[in-house]
């Protein structure tokens, strides 16, 4: 039986686990397998990333270059392009991107992408497990008939299951080992052939009965996020609108000790997922003629954040009798989130444009992002890419307005309002002490 043969080999630390592309999130897993002495094989494209990884070398930040250079020198970690090196992993594990269309709709070309090398080389004793963020069915629809196509039957032949990832970049409490695991195959045999795996790694698995469930639950956890974050955006413009302290009010409330869960407002959502996963769920309802409110609903407040603070500085600068036309603005921060080298569907980036489109000088400081470079999606201005700048006091004195758009630790605030005329503050970075000892005027979102 496939599934015996296969524990039988991970239990022995035998079985050999190939991980498909090696970002944010197949890098920190290919290291957890690597570490507890089960032979990793990192599959990608991009030959730069699987070089860095052979010499020893991190390109991100929650995996230390220690860590893999221990597995590399022990042989227990290596990357490749090849992708022929498949035939020899008794696991295989799909963590490539899962972006939207420009017309918002899913785009699952590189699940397919990587799903078509995998079936070329797909033999008799495999579990293949898909990682990336998808709608609900992508394991069963589209991966079950792809590989079936073979002529290998799923549990006869190979085995096949759905574990989304939940990994949270720079967040130093968790980490893959304790984000306890959700995992649901395609059939029994899939399931618990997955889970057994992932418990060699992660010290609690979630058993779920099929794919479908487990490629819902990663959808409700991320538009939970999405939705919540949008009332807390919606209540921070109305705390603007009536002059009360939006972060004083959910302190306040966050101290009910059941029945609330305090969410943040801020200058508007980033990353690979929140912006994008809601999509991925309202997509498939619209296949079923099932219109998904709550997701539009905060995709249209957290997407106009940006717009606002926009507003903010325009209010500020008027106050200050002076124009957008020709104002110096200084962002502070631009990664999507606080200590982490990522701008991804960033805020910043829109702010950025708008900024300039109104005709403001433009400047960023980031101790993660050394350079900015947009896109088509991020051109109502000249699109020109920015680098950052050192925070020193000219720079800051320099500005006639600067935006904390992320609250990096590290960043020295008070000597910020000490030195700056004009403060907006989209994440609550400034807190009470700073602000009282503050010379700039400060408007909080
Ligand atoms: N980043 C996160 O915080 C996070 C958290 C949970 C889930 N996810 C989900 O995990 C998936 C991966 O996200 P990520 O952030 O790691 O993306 P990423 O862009 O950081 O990494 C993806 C890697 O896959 C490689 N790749 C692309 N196509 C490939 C192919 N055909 N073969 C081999 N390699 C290929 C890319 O070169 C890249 O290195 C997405 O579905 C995402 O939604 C991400």
């Amino acid at each position: 039986m496939i599934k015996n043969n296969l524990i039988n080999l991970i239990r022995d630390k035998r079985a050999r686990v190939g991980v498909i592309g090696l970002g944010y999130v197949g890098l920190p897993l290919a290291t957890e397998f690597a570490s507890v002495g089960i032979k990793t094989t990192g599959f990608e494209v991009d030959e730069k990333k699987a070089s860095e990884i052979n010499a020893g070398r991190s390109y991100i930040a929650d995996v230390t270059s220690e860590t893999i250079k221990e597995s590399v020198d022990a042989v227990r970690l290596s990357a490749t392009t090849d992708f022929d090196l498949l035939k020899e992993c008794d696991a295989i594990i799909i963590c490539v991107p899962t972006p939207l269309r420009k017309t918002k709709e899913p785009d699952v070309s590189f699940i397919l992408a990587a799903a078509e090398e995998i079936k070329k080389r797909l033999r008799r004793g495999q579990l293949i497990i898909l990682e990336s963020t998808t709608y609900p069915g992508t394991t069963d629809e589209v991966l079950m008939p792809m590989l079936e196509a073979t002529g290998l039957k799923l549990d006869e032949d190979f085995l096949l299951a759905f574990s989304p990832e939940r990994v949270d970049p720079g967040n130093p409490q968790f980490k893959t080992h304790n984000i306890p695991k959700v995992v649901g195959g395609v059939t029994d045999d899939s399931t618990e052939t997955a889970a057994f795996l992932y418990s060699q790694i992660v010290n609690d698995v979630h058993a779920v009965s099929s794919a479908r469930v487990a490629e819902a639950a990663k959808l409700l956890e991320n538009t939970f996020r999405a939705v919540n974050i949008g009332m807390a955006n919606e209540m921070a413009r109305l705390c603007y609108a009536l002059n009360i302290d939006t972060w004083e009010v959910i302190r306040a409330a966050a101290t009910k000790p059941f029945g609330f869960m305090p969410f943040y407002p801020g200058p508007g959502i980033g990353g690979h997922c929140i912006p994008l996963d809601p999509h991925y769920l309202s997509w498939k309802a619209r296949q079923h003629g099932f219109d998904s409110r709550f997701i539009s609903l905060a995709e249209e407040v957290n997407s106009r954040m940006p717009e606002h603070v926009v507003q903010l500085v325009s209010d500020g600068l008027n106050d200050d009798r002076k124009a957008m036309n020709g104002a110096r603005v200084l962002l502070l921060g631009v990664a999507y989130k606080k200590d982490i080298d990522d701008v991804r569907e960033s805020p910043a980036l829109s702010i950025i444009d708008r900024l300039r489109s109104k005709g403001c000088e433009v400047r960023y400081h980031d101790p993660f992002i050394s350079e900015l470079s947009f896109d088509d999606t991020h051109t109502a201005s000249s699109g020109e890419p920015l680098a950052s700048v050192q925070l020193n006091d000219e720079e800051i004195k320099a500005s006639d307005c600067i935006v904390i758009v992320t609250d990096h630790s590290g960043i020295d605030y008070q000597r910020v309002v000490n030195l700056a005329p004009l403060v907006v503050d989209t994440r609550n970075a400034l807190n009470g002490e700073v602000r009282k000892r503050s010379a700039a005027r400060i408007i909080r979102l």
